[in-house]
C-alpha cells in the first residue's frame, strides 16, 4: 500500500492524514475482497525499513493499530479470519506491548473463522522471514535427519499457510518489492497502478482483477 505521503502532499495535507484515510482504504478494500470471495488478502502495513522514517510518522502509524483492530467486530461478523505476519511471530518485534496484544486478540479472536484470509503484514521484512524459516529448517532437518527443501523452508515461514500470492498490487506507480513476501510472490504477476493508496478503491481492485483475469482463478490478492 504505496503513496499515502504523496496523496496527502499533493492535497496540501500532511503525510500522516495520507495514512489516517490509507487505512480506512483497507478496511474498504477488505470488505469488497470478502464479497467478492477472493480468499487470502495480505496487506503490507509497516516493513521492518519503514522504523527509519521520522518518529512522529512511525508513532502515528503505529497508533493506526487502534483503528485495525478496532474493526475486529465487523470483520468477525463477516467470518474474515485474521492475521499478522512479520518479526512479532518471531518474538523479536519492536512494536509496544499493547499492539502486540491487540494482535493476540484478534488473531485469537477470529481463530475460527471460515471467511476471508486477511493477513496484516506489520513490523514485516522478507529477509527476516527468509531468515527465522531457514533456521527453523536447519533445526527441523537436524531433528529428522530429511534434507532442507523447499518445503521445509515453507513450512517455517512466519505464517506457513500463506499461500502463493495469485496477484501482486503495486500502487503509486512503483515498481519495487519492497521486501514483502519474497517467498511466496515468487510466481506472481505484477499489477502496477499509478494509482495512490488512498485512492485505491473498488474500481482499482476490479481494474486489477480484469487484468488478472485472463489468466485463471484468484485465491490470494497481495497489496
Ligand atoms: C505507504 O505510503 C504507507 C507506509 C509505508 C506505511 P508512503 O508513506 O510510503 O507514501 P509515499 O511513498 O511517501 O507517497
Ligand atoms: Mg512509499
Amino acid at each position: 500500500m504505496d503513496g499515502n505521503g504523496r496523496w496527502a502532499q499533493g492535497r496540501g495535507l500532511a503525510r500522516t492524514e495520507g495514512h489516517r484515510i490509507g487505512e480506512e482504504r483497507l478496511a474498504d478494500v477488505v470488505r469488497i475482497a470478502d464479497e467478492l470471495g477472493i480468499g487470502w488478502f495480505t496487506a503490507y502495513g509497516f516493513s521492518t525499513e519503514n522504523w527509519t522514517r521520522p518518529k512522529l510518522e512511525v508513532d502515528f502509524i503505529l497508533s493506526l493499530h487502534k483503528n485495525i483492530f478496532g474493526r475486529t467486530d465487523e470483520m468477525h461478523r463477516n467470518n474474515v479470519r485474521i492475521r499478522c505476519t512479520g518479526r512479532p511471530v518471531s518474538g523479536t518485534s519492536r512494536l509496544p506491548r499493547r499492539i502486540l496484544k491487540e494482535m493476540d486478540k484478534a488473531v485469537a479472536r477470529t481463530r475460527e473463522n471460515t471467511g476471508l484470509n486477511f493477513t496484516l503484514a506489520f513490523d514485516y521484512g522478507s529477509r527476516e522471514e527468509l531468515i527465522h524459516a531457514a533456521r527453523g529448517a536447519v533445526a527441523a532437518s537436524r531433528l529428522s535427519g530429511s534434507p532442507i527443501s523447499v518445503e521445509a523452508i515453507g513450512d517455517h515461514l512466519y505464517v506457513p499457510e500463506i499461500p502463493p500470492v495469485d496477484l501482486l498490487v503495486r500502487t503509486s506507480g512503483e515498481h519495487r518489492l519492497s521486501n514483502f513476501l519474497l517467498w511466496q510472490t515468487a510466481g506472481a504477476p505484477l499489477y502496477v497502478t499509478s494509482t495512490n493508496w488512498p485512492d485505491f478503491d473498488r474500481h482499482e481492485l476490479d481494474a486489477a482483477l480484469t487484468w488478472w483475469r485472463s489468466t485463471a482463478g484468484i485465491r490470494h490478492v497481495a497489496v
